[in-house]
């Protein structure tokens, strides 16, 4: 409340037009005292195909519709040629249809038969990759595609990596096909850097070649994966060093109606035999990065994995485009179909950790790991609507895990929102199954977040865990700002204070393609040869690498300390490193007097990172990035915390 000085003067003209600075805040830290022990896995990823985060991003696949499988069911304007144009070279004369009569196999229907009238300097396929193909001068790429010669006398096949204008970048010649379908390989090294190339293949021989599964990988892939990762793309997200990946969705994982739940095993085994389906977000799903290469990818950077299986119902606003309606389309699986549904799940724990005896383990092994992957969690459902028809499904599943595997961790689910109907049926459907942990999920304004720290303080230690498993403090619509994160940074340090029973979190969504983008707004941005981290990137980032394992009791007086200040100490018990945080969400710098009460061993200097910004509204377009230095430090001594800003300081006791 502002107080007005008498006589009315400038002074007091000046204190009701600005903010009035803080008086001292002070911080006491325990950090002679045990602590509490919290969970160490608290920060980690959520990746969902969602925005191309999948095909056309992390999966380094450059050919878009390599298996001419596209449809108008995975986007209204696209068919089987969609990313494809015929192309007839100089005096060639030819056309391109789709069939399906003779296919390489069931799950890969679609394949393309050039039918060349004249041969002339080729007739063939140009692929326009996901916005263009990328390529570096110098890079090895790897292309394979499978070809059978239906009609006419066999002929070699050239594949080129073209400019847009289609000047030649590098090329190969395949020998010619015979009457079956076979696998050809080669290799294609571009001469100059092209952001915008090309795929063209092309048939030098009068018929009719059938073709499919033309794919293109740069061999520089994340850790040199066969069908692997971009590798810019996934060493950003294991800068985050993240504790944990839940993964493949999201909506995505129940789907668009029943048809459309995701099928772990659709998406394991040769690429060629998997099953591509429409994306619940409006495109296709190749499953070219499937469920071998979501745990290889975990396991590449150190996060435990954390898959997600539908619990027997598809998506409550499935059909929403005929309907216009939400949370009505929840269907279940017919119960006759549940007790082979609940065995895909007990299959999926065996190929993650069987032994390479068993069916599953052994196709694990077939992939090229033998050893277990090491699965401890297992998420079932994601925010759906608690009606009985999903009661009585997930109860089936929780109970075959529990019987089979009571060392797996099951993780249930209540609901979309932090709040409300579902949130309140599934804790009590929750509490009936004694469930370890359910998933929360709130996408909420940053008021939200600064008004709710206090939420976990209240929750019951004897119920659920908790695993936040998609946040984000929504502001401006189309980006992140430095006003939302800093509210996630506030709302983290309430979720490390309270890591007793939050065991984890995951902001939401990790990934979007620029032009792209059907969810606003994400942690991480890209182009096909750019990456944008967003300010929020950089706290979560913050938190993950100095999460602690202990936390310290953290005081900040006056109580009701003004303003939007939030505070938390960790003690991480690998490093011995004693760890602060600060969040000041004021327009306002904040003096800081800390206290670390009880503790010994202290250095005379910290590493301090400060992420701050002048103005609140900043947004990732403006550069807000963390800054290191040392400071000086002694069991009490003053800090003055920056206007909006997150500072860690991070205490290597001696
Ligand atoms: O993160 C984007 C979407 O938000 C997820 O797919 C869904 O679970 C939630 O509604």
């Amino acid at each position: 409340m502002i107080t007005r000085a008498k006589p009315f003067c400038c002074a007091a003209l000046l204190s009701v037009l600005l903010p009035a600075a803080h008086a001292q805040t002070t911080v006491t830290v325990q950090a002679g005292a045990p602590g509490k022990a919290i969970s160490a896995d608290l920060v980690g990823i959520f990746f969902e195909d969602l925005s191309y985060a999948a095909d056309g991003g992390l999966y380094a696949e450059l050919i878009q519709n390599r298996s001419f499988d596209y449809s108008s069911a995975d986007h209204q304007d696209w068919t089987s040629l969609t990313a494809w144009q015929l192309v007839q070279r100089d005096d060639g004369r030819g056309s391109v249809t789709v069939e399906t009569a003779r296919p390489l196999n069931a799950q890969n229907p679609g394949y393309a038969v050039l039918v060349v009238e004249a041969a002339g300097h080729g007739v063939g396929l140009l692929n326009e990759g996901f916005d263009g193909i990328a390529v570096n001068a110098g890079d090895t790429y790897h292309l394979s595609l499978f070809a059978r010669q239906l009609v006419g006398t066999a002929a070699p096949i050239i594949v080129r990596l073209e400019s847009k204008t289609g000047a030649p970048l590098a090329e190969d010649i395949l020998h010619p096909p015979t009457g079956a379908w076979e696998k050809f390989t080669a290799t294609l090294r571009p001469a100059t850097t092209d952001a915008d190339a090309r795929l063209v293949v092309l048939a030098t021989g009068a018929g009719r070649l059938a073709l499919d599964m033309v794919s293109l990988f740069p061999e520089k892939t994340f850790r040199n994966r066969p069908n692997g990762l971009r590798a810019d793309l996934a060493q950003v997200i294991a800068d985050l060093k993240p504790k944990f990946m839940r993964f493949p969705g999201g909506c995505l994982v129940h789907g668009d109606g029943l048809d459309n739940i995701y099928h772990w095993k659709d998406t394991i085994g040769p690429v060629e035999q998997r099953k591509g389906q429409p994306n619940i977000w409006r495109y296709h799903q190749t499953a070219g990065l499937g469920y071998f290469e979501y745990f290889q990818f975990c396991e590449d950077i150190g996060a435990k994995p954390l898959p997600v299986v539908a619990a027997g119902v598809c998506c409550q606003n499935s059909n929403y485009l005929v309907t216009k309606k939400y949370g009505v389309g929840q269907e279940g699986l017919p119960m006759e179909k549940m007790p082979a549904y609940v065995q895909d799940v007990l299959d999926l724990i065996e190929f993650a950790n069987g032994p390479v005896a068993s069916t599953w383990g052994a196709r694990r092994a077939a992939a090229g790991h033998p050893e277990p992957f090491g699965l401890h969690y297992l998420g079932v459902g994601n925010e759906d609507k608690i009606t009985p028809v999903f009661e009585e499904r997930f109860r089936l599943i929780n109970d075959a895990v529990k019987a089979k595997h009571p060392e797996i961790v099951v993780i249930g689910t209540v609901g979309p929102n932090p709040q409300g109907e579902d949130y309140e049926k599934g804790w009590k459907f929750a509490n009936e199954l004694r469930l370890p942990i359910v998933d929360e999920h709130g996408y909420k304004s940053p008021q939200w977040f600064w008004d709710n720290l206090r939420r976990y303080d209240a929750y019951d230690r004897t119920k659920s865990q908790v695993y936040l498993g998609e946040w984000a403090a929504h502001d401006n619509k189309r980006r992140t700002t430095l006003r939302a994160a800093l509210a996630e940074a506030a709302f983290l340090t309430s979720l490390e204070r309270n890591g007793d029973i939050v065991r984890m979190a995951s902001y939401a969504p990790l990934l979007a393609k620029r032009g792209h983008t059907h969810w606003e707004p994400n942690l991480i941005y890209f182009t096909n040869t750019e990456i944008f981290r967003t300010i929020g990137y950089h706290v979560q980032q913050l938190f993950s690498v100095n999460n602690g394992d202990t936390y310290l009791a953290t005081t900040v007086s006056p109580s009701a300390a003004p303003g939007r200040f939030a505070a938390s100490s960790v003690h991480d018990s690998k490093t011995g490193d004693l760890i602060l945080k600060f969040v000041n969400g004021d327009d306002t710098a904040r003096s800081l007097h800390i206290e670390l009460a009880g503790a010994k061993n202290l250095p005379a200097t910290a590493m301090k990172t400060v992420l701050a910004g002048s103005d609140a509204s900043m947004t990732d377009a403006q550069s807000v990035r963390p800054q290191s230095s040392s400071m000086p430090i002694a069991s009490a001594f003053d800090y003055e915390a920056p206007a909006n800003s997150l500072t860690v300081i991070r205490v290597k006791l001696r």
